[in-house]
């Protein structure tokens, strides 16, 4: 029977690899993706709870699906609709009170277990709850990686190594919502490679949100850390590429250091949030570093690979920051040099410690402070995208572009480039001409030969 699926991904890339592995887990069952929730037959909202609001902003979303329910079941026809993620996982049973419409709530280590919430929300009158944290259960369970429309495409995919987090920063809702930490066996990583490998893929990203405290167990019967996982998985044939996100300041050791200077496949940019430049505040967010052990792993980092490159994450306006303690934020931007970035006001989290804090910055000094930083952090940005011009990069061509004849890859630094070629050049690593600079992307062009043109 054939069964339209809609899902939609909120948040980081750990979500995105899960709306994914969903979309493998029901395709036995005749699930196939669709682009809108109208066709569908089962709506997924895969949500996030990072952001401000989150669950509010479920809620509403839910309201819309709802109405786009009640005209299917006016038609005579069924539509399931189902909560995923961090904020099924932490409203729970609130949920289930506040939308009774709802037919599945699950949280993020459930979802191998959709067949049969589908088959108790089909046979039972009510709504089926699973925000349980058995997290190995999943990987066990869950089917291998598949390819086409319902699975990976292109030549860059992710792959979850690690999920959950015990470092409790005081700001986060993450450590409740995807539970204690967790690391998959390495040889169960190592499959996973392969079979992405076969299926056309040339660059992989491990994800965790705290992937390099990654303590799997390895091939030999000994944990690995991230370094010794990263150096095998390079081993794997017809890897090119190789990322890993997101990572915590503490935990980069000296394995995973030394790897940046010896695995050639492993690329020279590095996602590193450091959140604040002020120790003071570093410590009320209960950050296991300070400034300058944050300046001393870049230091280490640029010794063994010269060419690398960060990008970060900043909060502006944590409770008590004060200017000196945003001033020296400031002063570690100018210092360390951030090719990307993301930084965000400070905003209570209820459940967290920093909420019931009693120095709540003023909102008007947080949107100055944010202004300030993320002004600073765009010309960098853009004097590295400019610093590219006239070099030749490799770049991973992963997707067409919007404009018909153009396709878009992506240079070590994860800078966007687009380029003129031929669709065939889709998967390959090419070396574009770079002429073109701007805020978040390059331009570039091929000198394309007789001969490049027939490579198939
Ligand atoms: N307020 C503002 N930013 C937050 N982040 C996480 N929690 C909060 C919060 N309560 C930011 C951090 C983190 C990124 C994913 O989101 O910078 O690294
Ligand atoms: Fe959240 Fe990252 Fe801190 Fe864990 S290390 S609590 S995921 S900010």
């Amino acid at each position: 029977m054939f069964k339209k699926l809609y899902i939609k991904t909120y948040g980081c890339q750990m979500n995105v690899y899960d709306s994914d592995r969903m979309k493998d887990v029901l395709k036995p069952l005749g699930y196939s993706p669709c682009d809108s929730p109208e066709d569908a037959d089962m709506v997924i909202l895969n949500t996030c709870h990072i952001r401000e609001k989150a669950a509010e902003k479920v809620y509403s979303e839910l309201g819309r699906l709802n109405k786009i329910k009640n005209n299917k079941i006016g038609q005579g026809l069924e539509m399931i609709l189902a909560v995923a993620g961090c904020v099924a996982q932490a409203e729970s049973e609130e949920m289930l009170r506040r939308a009774p419409f709802v037919d599945l709530v699950f949280g993020p280590q459930a979802y191998h277990n959709l067949p049969e919430m589908i088959a108790r929300v089909s046979r039972a009158k009510g709504s089926v709850l699973n925000t349980d944290f058995p997290t190995q259960a999943k990987f066990d369970y869950l089917p291998e990686v598949m390819v086409g429309k319902e699975g990976i495409e292109g030549a860059s995919a992710f792959l979850t190594i690690q999920e959950g987090c015990d470092k409790f920063c005081a700001f986060c809702v993450v450590p409740y919502t995807r539970g204690a930490e967790f690391s998959r066996p390495a040889a169960d990583i190592l499959v996973e490679t392969k079979r992405l490998v076969d299926l056309g893929v040339k660059e992989v990203t491990l994800l965790g949100q705290n992937v390099n405290s990654y303590h799997g167990m390895g091939t030999g019967g000994i944990e690995w850390g991230l370094g010794r996982l990263i150096r095998e998985v390079a081993e794997v044939d017809g890897i090119e590429r190789i990322r890993y996100m997101t990572s915590y300041p503490a935990d980069m050791d000296e394995e995973l250091i030394s790897a940046h200077g010896e695995i050639e496949a492993l690329m020279p940019f590095l996602h590193l949030p450091v959140q604040s430049g002020s120790d003071k505040v570093l410590k009320a967010m209960n950050r296991r570093h300070g400034a300058d052990q944050y300046r001393q792993i870049v230091e280490r980092l640029e010794k063994v690979r010269s060419d690398i490159a960060l990008s970060s994450d900043f909060i502006v306006g944590f409770p008590g920051e004060s200017d000196t303690d945003f001033e020296n934020t400031m002063k570690l931007v100018k210092e360390v040099g951030f090719i990307q970035a993301y930084s965000f006001k400070y905003s209570p989290r209820p459940g967290t410690p920093a909420a019931s804090l009693d120095n709540q910055v003023h909102e008007t000094v947080k949107t100055e402070r944010l202004k300030i930083l993320q002004h600073e952090l765009n010309k960098q940005q853009l004097a590295f995208n400019e610093s590219c011009v006239g070099r030749n990069m490799p770049v991973l061509l992963d997707r067409p572009g919007r404009i018909k004849g153009q396709i878009v890859g992506r240079t070590p630094y994860m800078q966007p480039v687009h380029i003129s070629a031929p669709e065939h050049f889709l998967g390959t690593i090419v070396h574009p001409y770079i002429e073109v600079a701007k805020a978040n992307s390059l331009a570039g062009s091929l000198q394309i030969t007789e001969q490049s043109k027939n490579v198939a």
